[in-house]
């Protein structure tokens, strides 16, 4: 990637020389989608580099987590989509020999104090070598690169950086391009990830202003120049390939259409005051498969009914935006569109299954696909029941935050997510940062993950040991002001003697049972300070 900031690159070749020097690789990642998209980004680039590895995810990156990683025998760890925010705990690991990190992240790194020297005086490290994080760059992390994004540009540099003791650059594994194809030659750097790349970002809402910018834009250009990537501009709904039409309008409420969002009737009505043959067989078309002269009819009469509604300007405006369409992938498919299929990663990762994921990164590996579908209606059910739990019992609010207590009620994977969603609904300000608390499952209840309205069997008798998981999520208007869920989550939770770090606009924490009020108390202050 010959992007504006040659650091970052340089640094990408520093790390993958060191990845080639290896003998294996364990390759640690994030469950959600752009840790998915991260680790299927690395494990595809060490594939092709001929370098043996093997790929663990990690719900959270705690101590307990780099510990188990460090009992493996691997002595070279790719950490990806995390690394950064637990530098402090890695860098004893490395020091020890424990084994050589190497991170591709884009969280905020943990702040490793050069002053706090240990007691016999030898200074603390401030960073490990192969540290590979847009924020050491100039680059925000949480929105012009994602973990993926970190990883893909490891894998460009992975490709042109050749094994040691190799006489020839590694053949990449065949497929059926001839040798000089674009399809073939975008394989051999590794551009043809710039896919899964965009998925990531996307997955980490760094869309959210309607298109990718920065570093990811870059990206975005070199997915398109090798054949994998679409854009243009388009419908901004979510279900563009997947959904019937009636379903796509009904269920899209960022930006609320009266009578239509939100509105089974309603949307059926407009639909067919159209004029257009939007069924074919008896069923309702989808939006990847109008024409561009139908698309426009349709968009044009939504727009004309946003406005005759009232919704303001500015809320029309979100109503279109760039779309990333994955040009290899069918049409109707998930994976054809950058946020559908992120969301059927998270339906995987989230609820444990990692492996499916990847599979289905790794292009459908063992009829992951089918399988990834299955956990997605589960997935999309668990989010609605989220979202009307939160919306029907409301949040508490306070002087500068707002806050609910889910207790077991939704999945603490995916309580952030719901708290995000539900943020604008009825009673539910965006303009307060949003506190979202559950209950961390303990590895019995994380066994029975298909408890669909997660009712806990039994009562923990060392209830005094329930960790609570804290997720945040703020507004990129709020972080214009001054808002930095990162270091709000970091200091509210130490000061209760949990965890916790981030974005600025998106972040969470662990924190003891018991010690949520205080948190809010403290978050209250921070979040004050930070918006004054
Ligand atoms: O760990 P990671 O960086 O991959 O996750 C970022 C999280 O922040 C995602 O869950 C994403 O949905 C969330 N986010 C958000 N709003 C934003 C940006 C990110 O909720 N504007
Ligand atoms: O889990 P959740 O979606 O709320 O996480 C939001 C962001 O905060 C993610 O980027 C996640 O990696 C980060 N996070 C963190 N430390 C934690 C929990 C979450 O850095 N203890
Ligand atoms: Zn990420």
């Amino acid at each position: 990637m010959t992007g504006p900031v040659p650091e970052l690159e340089e640094r990408a070749t520093a790390c993958a020389e060191r990845l080639r020097a290896a003998d294996r690789v364990l390759l640690a990642s994030h469950i959600d989608a752009d840790g998915l998209t991260s680790a299927a980004i690395a494990a595809q680039a060490l594939e092709r580099a001929g370098i043996p590895f093997e790929a663990v995810f990690e719900k959270q990156l705690d101590g307990e987590a780099i510990a188990d990683i460090a009992a493996t025998e691997y002595a070279t760890v790719l950490f990806t989509d995390f690394g950064s925010g637990q530098l402090d705990i890695i860098g004893e690991y490395e020091d020890d020999g424990a084994f050589t990190p190497v991170i591709a992240d884009h969280h905020q790194p943990a702040t490793v104090n050069e002053q706090d020297s240990s007691s016999d005086g030898t200074p603390s490290r401030a960073d490990t070598e192969y540290h590979l994080n847009p924020l050491l760059f100039g680059i925000d992390g949480a929105s012009e690169l994602s973990g993926a994004g970190a990883s893909y540009v490891l894998a460009r540099a992975l490709a042109t950086v050749s094994a040691p003791d190799a006489d020839s650059t590694v053949a990449t594994d065949g497929g059926a391009a001839t040798a000089d194809s674009p399809a073939s030659r975008a394989r051999a750097d590794n551009r043809d990830l710039a896919a899964l790349a965009v998925v990531g970002a996307v997955g980490d809402m760094q869309a959210s202003g309607g298109e990718l910018h920065g570093a990811n834009a870059k990206i975005v250009e070199e997915g398109v120049d090798a054949g994998v990537l679409e854009t243009g501009t388009d419908l901004a709904l979510y279900g563009k390939q997947t959904r019937p039409l009636p379903k796509l309008l009904e269920y899209a409420t960022d930006v609320h259409i009266p009578g239509i969002s939100n509105d089974e009737s309603g949307a059926l009505r407009f639909l067919d005051d159209l004029d257009l043959e939007l069924k074919r067989d008896g069923e309702w078309r989808r939006w990847a498969g109008l024409t561009n002269e139908e698309k426009q009819t349709v968009a044009s009469a939504l727009v004309k009914r946003a406005v005759s509604t009232g919704v303001p300007p500015g809320k029309i405006d979100q109503l279109v935006g760039t779309s990333y369409v994955l040009a290899e992938e069918p049409v109707g498919s998930e994976l054809r569109d950058a946020s559908e299929f992120s969301t059927l990663l998270n339906a995987t990762a989230r609820y444990d299954r990692a492996d499916v994921g990847l599979g289905v990164c790794l292009g459908d590996r063992d009829g992951a696909l089918e399988r990834a579908r299955t956990l997605l209606r589960d997935h999309r059910r668990n989010l609605s029941s989220g979202i009307d739990l939160v919306t029907r019992e409301g949040v508490t609010v306070e002087e500068h935050v707002q806050w609910f207590h889910a207790g077991d009620r939704i999945r603490e994977t995916i309580v952030g997510i719901v708290a995000g969603m539900a943020m604008g609904n009825d009673g539910i300000s965006r303009s307060k940062p949003i506190f979202a608390f559950a209950e961390k499952s303990t590895d019995s209840r994380a066994a029975a993950a298909d408890d669909e309205d997660g009712n806990v069997t039994g009562e923990d008798d060392d209830s005094e040991d329930i960790e609570i998981k804290v997720s945040a999520r703020g507004t990129h208007s709020l972080v214009r002001k001054g808002l930095d869920l990162s270091v709000v989550m970091s200091e509210a939770s130490k000061a209760v003697g949990g965890d916790g770090g981030g974005h600025d606009v998106a972040a969470g924490a662990t924190v003891p049972a018991g010690g949520e009020a205080e948190f809010v108390e403290r978050a209250d202050e921070i979040v004050g300070d930070q918006l004054s």
